[in-house]
């Protein structure tokens, strides 16, 4: 133990099992090594150590990197990864490897390696995204007269084609990098040399670290530095929104794959079967995104929970931040992993979902349209196309397939262009739909 000096007797094993964050925070060594890193060559450039024993100290760093890479050094028994890596210097260094904590706590530590990584997986977590938009502004400009039923209360509303449907996500999508970005940046600031939480008395350089370590500046406050968990709460909505939007998208998936609906074919390296009914074929990545933005709500509750009315400045409380968000971040990442490839392999039933758009009236809107153009008065327009409809479900016919002595009965300002009027071609090519999403997705 780091702090062993105080006390008389060994930790109780399972409050020892209990304290270590080791097993969750391991996944930290790259983040807290190249934080050490910076850490020493300020302390060598402000004289608080020797250069020449800063340089050794990095050397040294730098060879556990390696052997953690290659699995030489295998990371285990200590209390934290902090710890671990202190401890692996030490046996290798001797004295000299103990200088390395000067100035410095796992305070600020923790902080800044958990900055770190979240800036690391902002990006990581905006490349998938930006794979994503890839794959759907392909599939828009293929689809852009593939005409479709839009849906409003899941019951079919009016003409669109699956460029504009898939459009919607693209810009959701598109927002959702921006606030990945907000987040980024709002976050981008050194905590290191805050201490345990009052700073040091030694004559640190909080902006050789910052700027050694790519942020834009260290933190104002010490207290503030070592206790903010902000952006561990920003980037769990961030993706608690990414997932919400996923499982949108996954829900239609599912609903589109149906034998009712038939609209796509998801390729068979990315459906499954069942184990007692030979003719299914499943969408369970799409179910399981739907179901995994469950557990990315939970985290952020959990951590907004954690946080909630803790005293400044650190308390062990915040252990539980990494969890949370580590499990958030994996999750996003596997889903969309698996969501590109599953959506680019797809098949789109084109001809199904025009038949589809064929049945429901999706054109009725047009046809009051038709007589609010002739001057009458839109209310009214409605009044008669809804009697229309009725007639057409009594006869089982539809707009196009309804006689035009039965349209003229209930207004004498239908004329036979009406048939030309209504095809869902014209519905569709009517209408003021931005068709614009090679020029604005491509920004
Ligand atoms: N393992 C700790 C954590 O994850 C590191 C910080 C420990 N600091 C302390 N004062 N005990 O939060």
């Amino acid at each position: 133990m780091l702090w062993k000096g105080r006390f008389s007797k060994e930790l109780n094993q399972d409050v020892n099992d209990f304290n270590s964050s080791l097993p969750f925070d391991k996944r930290l060594y790259y983040e807290d090594i190249i934080g050490s890193i910076a850490h020493v060559t300020m302390l060598g450039d402000c004289n608080i150590i020797d250069k020449e024993e800063s340089n050794k100290i990095i050397d040294e760093l730098n060879n556990i990197l390696k052997d953690i890479d290659s699995d030489k050094l295998e990371i285990k028994d200590a209390e934290d990864i902090h710890s671990f890596i202190e401890q692996e210097l030490t046996k290798r260094l001797g004295t000299l490897g103990k200088k390395l904590h000067t100035a410095r706590s796992r305070n600020d530590q923790v902080a800044l390696d958990l900055r770190l990584y979240v800036k690391k997986e902002i990006n990581n977590i905006k490349k998938y995204l930006k794979e994503l938009l890839l794959v759907l502004n392909k599939l828009c400009l293929e689809h852009e007269n593939t005409i479709m039923s839009g849906y409003t209360h899941l019951q079919k509303a009016q003409p669109i084609s699956l460029a504009i449907h898939l459009d919607a996500y693209v810009q959701m999508f598109k927002r959702d990098i921006t606030r990945l970005d907000d987040c980024y940046n709002r976050m981008n600031e050194s905590p290191l040399g805050a201490g345990a939480l009052a700073g040091t008395t030694h004559p640190i350089s909080q902006e050789e670290t910052s700027s050694l370590l790519g942020f834009n500046k260290p933190m104002i406050n010490t207290m503030d530095a070592v206790s903010d968990r902000d952006y561990c709460l920003e980037l769990a909505s961030a993706i608690n929104i990414i997932m919400m939007h996923l499982s949108r998208f996954s829900e239609e998936i599912v609903l589109w794959c149906s034998n009712e609906f038939k609209y796509i074919e998801l390729d068979d390296a990315f459906a499954t079967g069942s184990s007692i009914m030979p003719q299914k074929k499943n969408p369970d990545i799409a179910e399981l995104v739907r179901g995994k933005t469950g557990r990315v709500y939970g985290n952020s509750i959990a951590l907004l929970t954690m946080l909630k009315a803790l005293p400044l400045a650190y308390n062990k409380d915040m252990q539980e931040d990494k969890e949370a968000i580590f499990d958030s971040i994996d999750t996003v990442k596997i889903c969309l992993k698996t969501f590109i490839p599953m959506l680019s392999s797809m098949k789109v039933l084109k001809d199904n979902m025009k038949e589809a758009a064929h049945k429901g009236f999706i054109n009725a809107t047009d046809v009051a349209d038709y007589l609010a153009k002739k001057g009458v008065p839109f209310r009214e327009a409605y009044q008669i196309v809804g009697k229309l409809v009725a007639y057409c479900l009594e006869q089982d016919l539809d707009f196009s397939t309804l006689p035009l002595n039965k349209y003229q009965e209930v207004s004498s300002f239908f004329e036979d262009d009406i048939y030309q009027e209504i095809s869902l071609e014209n519905c569709f090519n009517k209408r003021n739909l931005n068709k614009n999403w090679l020029d604005n997705n491509n920004k």
